[in-house]
């Protein structure tokens, strides 16, 4: 392959340097299973570059300690490194302060620390939350949890057969015992890439809060909370090439500041008695305990590797690829596509007539190409398609053209063999 690939999608040709791109990804260049590794996860987890691999070893050879409580030199070393990285991502999702970029473990920690906190403190029998279809597992469940102990109804806006969200059955179902609605950025399961502008501005008409799950948006499109508009806003770093154990709720500072904390230890508190306890200031107020450092640092690493690329390139690249792969797999035949929607990232779903998803992933992996198959933590929208599981190959701006090609010979070997 080239080293310089010209995309010659329906977009402007664009030169991206995927080649490069993939230099910085060491676990790209190995062999699986006697092939080179074809990583099409992404929507599962990303791979991180040496950058974010370096920094993290860094860290712990040189700066270890823990954070906010130390006079000691090591200790200011690693609450630099910390609050730094906090900086970052608020320069990255155009957060007003750092008191709104609350540290969690990822997206799912996120979705709860609302429900438990801004849910808990706010919501009456009867009142009800919106949310969507397409939701992951970890923006559905927390939610029927809060149900089952307060009497919470949950309101589902349902999809069709493309896998978009009906949006005037969303605006229909806003009403006055609506105290929240959230929903996906991006699907994990279909790549749909919902209206969360429209979305937003209908809900914020009425003054109900928001949470959009961003954890599919991250890694590919440019995040800027004050021009979303939203209330919250939920990622994790491992989906946009930063460590595991890492993520962020974004929370507009003044819903945050009447939330109570969600969770009790040192950090969170500026004075403890047993006659009473004083809770300390935002961001720390939802921090509770020693926070996942070394992978905050990663996190902020990632954020400055991305910052270098340039992101009109690395979309338009990475919308050729899509289409390229979409035409590619739906070709193959007895294939058949699951979500269909006009705006889409990343994600090709698909069954195969004759072959169960999970054959399919592991034919594939022994060719060295990784692909998930299962219900994607997306039960409710398996239902709907009728289907127990799907293969799902999700992109990245380092896989290529040559991968896609190989996905699509493998899947058609696939259909031979088992047709
Ligand atoms: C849309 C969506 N929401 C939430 C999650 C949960 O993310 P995490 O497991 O990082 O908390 C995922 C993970 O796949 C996801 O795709």
């Amino acid at each position: 392959m080239s080293a310089q690939v010209i995309d010659t999608s329906e977009k402007s040709a664009v030169a991206f340097d995927v080649e490069r791109v993939r230099r910085d990804f060491p676990i790209l260049a190995q062999r699986v299973n006697g092939r080179p590794l074809a990583y099409l996860d992404n929507s599962a987890s990303s791979q991180q570059p040496r950058a974010v691999i370096d920094a993290i070893g860094t860290y712990y050879r040189e700066s270890h300690a823990n954070v906010h409580r130390g006079v000691h030199t090591l200790s200011q070393r690693a609450t630099e490194g910390f609050e730094g990285a906090r900086e970052k991502v608020r320069r990255f999702i155009n957060a007003r302060s750092t008191r709104e970029v609350i540290f969690v473990r990822g997206t799912t920690e996120a979705i709860n620390l609302v429900a438990q906190s801004y849910g808990r403190s706010n919501f009456r029998r009867g009142d009800e939350v919106v949310l969507t279809q397409l939701e992951h597992h970890a923006n559905i469940v927390p939610w029927q949890m809060l149900a089952a102990e307060s009497g919470l109804v949950l309101k589902v806006v349902p999809i069709d057969e493309r896998g978009m969200i009906d949006v005037a059955a969303y605006e229909s179902l806003l009403g006055p015992r609506t105290k929240l609605v959230t929903f996906a950025h991006v699907s994990n399961a279909l790549g749909t890439v919902l209206p969360i502008e429209r979305l937003i501005a209908l809900a914020r008409a009425r003054a109900i809060p928001t949470l959009v799950d961003g954890a599919q948006a991250i890694p590919h499109m440019k995040i800027d909370v004050q021009a979303l508009d939203c209330d919250f806003y939920a990622f994790s770093g491992h989906k946009m090439f930063a460590p595991t154990g890492i993520g962020v709720l974004y929370g507009r500072e003044a819903l945050l500041e009447a939330m109570p904390p969600w969770q009790g230890g040192g950090d969170m508190i500026l004075t403890v008695s047993f006659s009473g306890t004083t809770y300390n200031a935002l961001p720390y107020k939802f921090e509770a305990g020693t926070p996942s450092i070394a992978d905050a640092i990663g996190l902020g690493v990632a954020i400055d590797y991305l910052g270098k690329l340039d992101w009109s390139a690395v979309s338009a690249y990475e919308e050729g690829l899509l289409a390229y792969a979409t035409r590619r797999v739906g070709a193959v035949p007895g294939v058949r596509l699951i979500g269909t929607a006009e705006r889409k990232v990343s994600v090709v779903s698909f069954v195969m007539e004759g072959v169960h998803a999970h054959d399919l992933g592991t034919i594939l992996d022994a060719e060295g190409i990784a692909v998930r198959t299962g219900h994607h933590c997306a039960m409710p929208v398996m239902e709907f398609f009728k289907v127990p599981a799907t293969a799902r190959a999700s992109l990245a701006f380092y896989n290529t053209r040559e991968e896609i090609d190989r996905l699509a010979a493998a899947l058609g070997r696939a259909r031979e063999v088992f047709a």
